[in-house]
């Protein structure tokens, strides 16, 4: 009897393996992993191919023994690994501070976007098809994570990132040889540089662990040095068109930018590496972008169209919103979130109500006591490459004030860039995707056509990103100018050339089944070589051992089915049947409790004053929570009181009239000042090509 039933299951195992065809990598799971392996997802099976299914593990992980504080990752990794990709892991985080990374999962470089029936679909710009990459929702409080006590400085940040990391290789230890790289943006342009110094230092100081593999980062539209970059603001809105000095607050605007002159010639004079409080933040910098929105709006323009959405001046947005009502796909991604089944499918120990963005969290992160992430990047570039790349259409974090940081920079022994450093096209294929300028380490790609989230608009070409940095590109020089280009491909397709000039070039009978991309013979030995370095278990022995592993579970998964298939015959009506064995094992009593207590959270953090970079930016803005899109905005009446509608604003000396300050947006050169002794702009020196993108816009929008 016995033998009859078990070849019965094992014939029913072998049929579902061969039609299912599961991920080739689930074998890889361990025991610890499959706690964190995530098999479904509303629309997962249905809208994308099956091929196409990532291997995807998420949930809570707790940090600290004895406390609350637990991060949510989420992990995608491609089923069928192009050869580049191997051995890859990318940490992604947003910005905020207090936003959720699941932005960048669901609307930016994770392989879904939602669809209007709270359903996944597929981006093909995935850089998951690149690299293994995690979305990680942090600090504490932030998306799905959750803690009892808010981080206040980013060296708090951290070290809580730190033991992430630490609880992420338990996990994962067959990771721990990666390649590892960082990506965000926004105000990750303050995380990822100190999480970076934090990683460099402990692979320094921490002699006995194995030292972290940290290649490279990726900051797109970075706040990185707040003040020089708030002083970008009112030069890169002339340069877009957004408003010359025909506007009847032209004056104001000009003072305010004045102001934030002084602030930072004060900042650069400081010689001691002491932190001080104007350069961490400063409302007279800050208030020049609501300045900029404020005077420009258009107030007989259709409710929706009155204000430049500050992430992408060529669209518009209601006032005072002003782009707060973007990316359109937050309508979809944010009830998907909040979706039982999502959350369960997700593996979250506790359900809390998702929101784009935490007040509490950009609140409590005053970072009072921690200098702006610029001073770190000189010992960073010592050790590793990074990229900043900007979408060009960005305001409030523009590629005007990447530009004026880097050169006030000095890393690797001198300042900004060379003189006579041209700046390089980047072409993705045929297509021209931006210009590139590099030196010593330091890379930054101004990319066309894209806002502030780079990947949202430009899905494949962001992900060449990761090209650029991992030197997976061809360079070319135009005979007739001397113009130099950078070129990337589209997956696998400058392997498959390498691969293809090596084969006709070889004397043997080329293996045309190799498709490895292996870039020659002697590429492919150390290949190998490397893989047995690395400690992995010896692949064919366990394979097969993961295949009969898989056996064994199919088996225990069927007779288990069969039992409640049994038990619930016997016994109906059951719930606990109807709900599955995933969605019934989370479903606890405490769940109602622990929401609301989110919820109340996110009212005490509505009742405070915002200090996160956007939220302040806004709070002075509007007067009232913007709409039912969470924290983005939320406002108390005394930080509306600091918006001087013009009249409080007198002018510090009478020696400037309204010609001292005038830009000439019809000049040549953008953004030049006649006689503003004390406001520097930008000389922006972009491939011509770049000067008439931005033109074209420009036009377009105004
Ligand atoms: C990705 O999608 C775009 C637009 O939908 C399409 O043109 C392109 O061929 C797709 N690429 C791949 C590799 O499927
Ligand atoms: C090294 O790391 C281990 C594990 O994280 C930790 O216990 C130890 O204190 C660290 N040592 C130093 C010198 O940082
Ligand atoms: C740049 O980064 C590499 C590692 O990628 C490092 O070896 C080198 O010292 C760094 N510095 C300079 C000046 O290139
Ligand atoms: C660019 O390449 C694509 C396919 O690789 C081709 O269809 C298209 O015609 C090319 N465009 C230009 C302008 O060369
Ligand atoms: C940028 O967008 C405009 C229209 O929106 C288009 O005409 C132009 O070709 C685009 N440029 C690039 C480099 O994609």
């Amino acid at each position: 009897m016995y033998s009859i039933l078990y070849n019965f299951i094992l014939l029913i195992s072998v049929v579902i393996q061969t039609s299912f065809a599961l991920p080739p990598k689930l074998g890889a799971t361990n025991d610890l992993q499959k706690q964190y392996l995530i098999t479904d997802l509303p629309g997962l099976h249905k809208n994308i191919p099956t091929e196409e299914v990532p291997l995807m593990f998420s949930g809570q992980l707790q940090l600290y023994p004895d406390k609350e504080t637990h991060y949510f990752f989420w992990k995608f990794s491609d089923s069928n690994k192009i050869p580049e990709n191997n051995k890859r892991t990318i940490f992604w985080l947003n910005g905020g501070p207090g936003c959720s990374s699941m932005d960048g999962a669901l609307m930016e470089a994770g392989p879904f976007r939602i669809n209007k029936d709270k359903q996944v679909t597929y981006n093909n710009g995935s850089w998951h098809k690149a690299a293994d990459i995690i979305f990680v929702d942090q600090p504490g409080g932030t998306g799905f994570s959750y803690t009892d006590k808010y981080d206040h400085e980013l060296y708090e940040v951290t070290d809580h990132f730190l033991k992430f990391l630490e609880k992420y290789f338990e996990i994962f230890p067959e990771e721990l040889s990666n390649e590892i790289y960082f990506a965000g943006e926004s105000y990750a342009g303050q995380y990822i540089p100190y999480i970076a110094d934090g990683i460099l230092k402990y692979n320094k100081l921490n002699t006995t662990e194995t030292p972290y593999n940290l290649k490279g980062l990726l900051i797109g539209n970075g706040w990185i040095s707040p003040n020089e970059q708030s002083l970008s603001y009112l030069p890169f809105a002339v340069q877009a068109g957004i408003i010359n000095s025909n506007n009847p607050r032209w004056q104001q605007i000009l003072v305010q930018q004045e102001r934030c002159q002084k602030i930072v010639n004060q900042i650069d004079s400081y010689q001691d590496d002491a932190i001080h409080a104007d350069e961490i933040s400063s409302t007279d910098c800050e208030r020049i972008l609501t300045y900029v929105l404020q005077y420009t709006r258009d107030n007989n323009a259709p409710e929706y169209e009155q204000c430049y959405n500050m992430y992408d001046y060529t669209l518009k947005d209601s006032y005072p919103s002003c782009g707060m009502n973007w990316p359109p796909d937050l309508v979809t991604v944010t009830p998907f979130l909040r979706e039982e089944e999502v959350m369960n499918d997700l593996n979250l120990i506790e359900h809390k109500q998702w929101q784009e963005c935490n007040g509490r969290v950009g609140s409590s992160l005053s970072a009072k006591n921690s200098i702006p992430s610029v001073h770190l990047l000189p010992g960073i570039l010592e050790e590793i490459p990074v990229i900043l790349f900007n979408g060009n259409l960005d305001i409030i974090c523009n590629y005007f004030g990447t530009e004026n940081f880097i050169k006030k920079l000095t890393w690797n022994g001198q300042k900004g860039f060379s003189e006579d450093l041209d700046a390089m096209n980047w072409l993705y294929g045929n297509e021209t995707a931006g210009y590139i300028k590099s030196e010593r380490n330091l890379t930054f790609v101004n990319v066309f056509n894209a806002s502030h989230m780079v990947p949202f608009d430009k899905p494949e070409i962001s992900r060449a990103l990761i090209d650029l940095i991992t030197g997976n590109y061809d360079e070319s020089i135009k005979e007739t100018d001397g113009t130099k280009s950078l070129i990337t491909y589209p997956l696998g397709v400058r392997q498959a050339k390498i691969a293809a000039v090596e084969d006709s070039s070889s004397t043997g009978p080329a293996s045309q089944t190799t498709a490895t991309g292996s870039d020659t013979d002697a590429a492919s030995d150390s290949d190998s070589d490397s893989e047995e370095e690395t400690s992995e278990p010896a692949s064919s022995s366990s394979s097969s051992r993961i295949t009969r592993l898989i056996q064994l579970l199919v088996i225990i998964v069927l007779i288990w089915g069969l039992y409640v298939l049994y038990s619930s015959y016997k016994s109906r009506p059951s719930s606990i049947i109807k709900t599955g064995p995933t969605s019934g094992k989370k479903k606890n009593v405490q769940w109602a409790d622990q929401l609301r207590r989110f919820q109340e959270d996110d009212q005490d953090a509505q009742n405070q004053q915002q200090q996160g970079f956007f939220v302040k930016t806004f709070n002075r803005l509007t007067g009232s929570v913007t709409d039912g899109r969470g924290n983005y905005a939320p406002t108390s009446a005394k930080v509306y009181e600091d918006i001087e509608l013009g009249e409080g604003i007198a002018l510090n000396d009478n020696d400037h009239t309204m010609d001292d300050f005038i830009i000439d947006s019809e000049e040549e050169e953008v953004g030049q000042v006649e006689n503003g002794e004390n406001i520097e702009v930008p000389d922006v020196e972009p491939p011509k090509i770049s000067d008439n993108e931005v033109r074209q816009s420009s036009d377009s929008s105004s």
